[in-house]
């Protein structure tokens, strides 16, 4: 059942406050007062980032024989682009208003303020002016002039440094069609109208997926990578209820996809694009083969015949799924009439996986709880906590972010070698031996 406030306007600001205050994600340079849709990630926002990253790289690699990985750089030849189609069609239709000089996505003005001829920032009719194109590559300059010569551009996705680098990746790793190659790293969008917190940014990274594979089985693979993705957000205990599939109409289609789908998430300020699955056609492998002079046909020695393989790509944004983790996680409820926030997120994701607390600072229960907490480092990000006030006040600060377990050391600690092991969501609590403790959170975090 949703949170009767999980799509209220306020719920949006309660998680940016509580990443804030708990060292999840900052404004970007915010002592010089911020840089506008570029966020950093603090001790425990790139823990969460990380594991949300990790959740997907072993989805995708080491529990499958057919997806190899791939690290391509930022800054590539800018031919590239060319080839691509986002030097001449990456591009968003700009219009700027005339009294307040603010600046907007044409395509968002009615969304935003109800009539596609009013200011959505001043509210004035009949003061924006016409849509003009707008690039959304960010340019710098290769060398110590800044001359048309050396003009690259910082990479918009990660797919292209996947393509360029079929061939060198097929033949070394002898892989035969179907196959797929996985990327994770940073891509940089000009975004006109950015913002959400880190749904819209201007740095941000990427999770795709390149899937090469027969003309003919296009459909095929299309249908199971669609089913690939939703199953992986379910099995990160994300409520089934929170997703939707939002099918491109022909007008919405990029220029390369024949057919494509978007995971929708339905975030506080609404449904929204999380992650994305395309058909690509050989579009790219045949335009990189186009631009470049080289053959990049693939030769299927069973069948005895030569093809440009197609692609299934899947792409979706980690700090944009992070986010929706983030706020599918949030809850908050009333214990002893008091609000308990908590996040309730997967094991797997939750940045920290355990925290030890002596129930006081006496010296022997200090002593103790650090023992507990260096035997059982190995399991995962682990914290020691004897500050703060009261076991309660502890507890509370470990839910907000999200911690399966808490593992107190009392005085009976000491006489019987047990501590009480309290669980997040349930709250319930059990007592253990020390000597069982580091296996059986091993084989409850598993
Ligand atoms: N290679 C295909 C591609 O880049 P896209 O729909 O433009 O497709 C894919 O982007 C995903 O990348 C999105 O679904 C989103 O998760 C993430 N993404 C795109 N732009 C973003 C931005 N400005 N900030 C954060 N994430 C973004």
């Amino acid at each position: 059942m949703a949170n009767p406030k999980s799509d209220s306007p306020d719920r949006m600001q309660e998680i940016i406050s509580l990443c804030k205050r708990r060292g999840y994600i900052f404004p970007s340079s915010e002592i010089y007062g911020g840089l506008n849709a570029v966020w950093d990630y603090g001790p425990l926002g790139v823990e969460f980032k990380n594991n949300v990253k990790r959740a997907w790289w072993d989805a995708m690699t080491r529990m499958r024989d057919d997806i190899v990985g791939l690290d391509a750089s930022i800054l590539m030849a800018r031919r590239v682009w060319q080839a691509s189609g986002h030097e001449s069609a990456f591009t968003d239709p700009l219009v700027d208003c005339t009294n307040c000089k603010n600046r907007f996505r044409a395509d968002q003005v009615e969304e935003m303020s109800g009539d596609p001829n009013v200011c959505p920032s001043c509210g004035m009719r009949g003061t924006l002016t016409a849509p003009r194109q707008f690039n959304l590559m960010f340019k710098t300059y290769m060398g110590p002039v800044e001359e048309e010569a050396g003009l690259v551009y910082l990479r918009p996705e990660t797919a292209q440094g996947i393509y360029v680098n079929f061939q060198n990746v097929q033949t070394s790793m002898r892989k035969r069609i179907p196959f797929g190659i996985a990327q994770i790293g940073k891509a940089f969008r000009n975004e006109i109208s950015p913002g959400n917190f880190i749904y819209r940014m201007r740095e941000f990274e990427q999770m795709e997926l390149q899937f090469f594979i027969p003309p003919e089985d296009e459909e095929r693979w299309y249908q199971y990578w669609r089913t690939q993705r939703w199953q992986w957000y379910l099995g990160l205990g994300m409520k089934p209820e929170s997703l939707q599939w939002h099918e491109h109409d022909k007008d919405e289609l990029a220029h390369y996809a024949r057919a494509a789908v978007d995971i929708y998430y339905h975030f506080p300020f609404g449904w929204k694009e999380m992650e994305g699955v395309h058909d690509r056609t050989d579009f790219d492998l045949r335009r990189h083969a186009e631009f470049s002079g080289k053959d990049l046909t693939y030769f299927d020695d069973l069948n005895n015949r030569r093809y440009v393989p197609f692609i299934i790509e899947t792409s979706g944004g980690p700090d944009r799924i992070s986010l929706a983790f983030l706020c599918d996680a949030y809850d908050e409820e009333e214990v002893n009439g008091e609000k308990r926030v908590v996040l309730r997120l997967h094991k797997k994701l939750a940045p920290v996986k355990a925290a030890v607390m002596p129930l006081s600072k006496k010296e022997e229960l200090v002593a103790l709880a650090h023992q507990v907490h260096d035997e059982i480092r190995p399991v995962g990000l682990t914290q020691y906590d004897e500050t703060g006030g009261n076991i309660g006040k502890r507890y509370r600060r470990q839910d907000e972010i999200g911690t399966p377990y808490c593992i107190t050391v009392d005085f009976d600690s000491l006489e019987d070698k047990q501590v009480t092991i309290r669980e997040r969501d349930s709250m319930t609590q059990r007592r253990v031996p020390i000597a069982e403790l580091r296996g059986l959170l091993a084989a409850e975090l598993a």
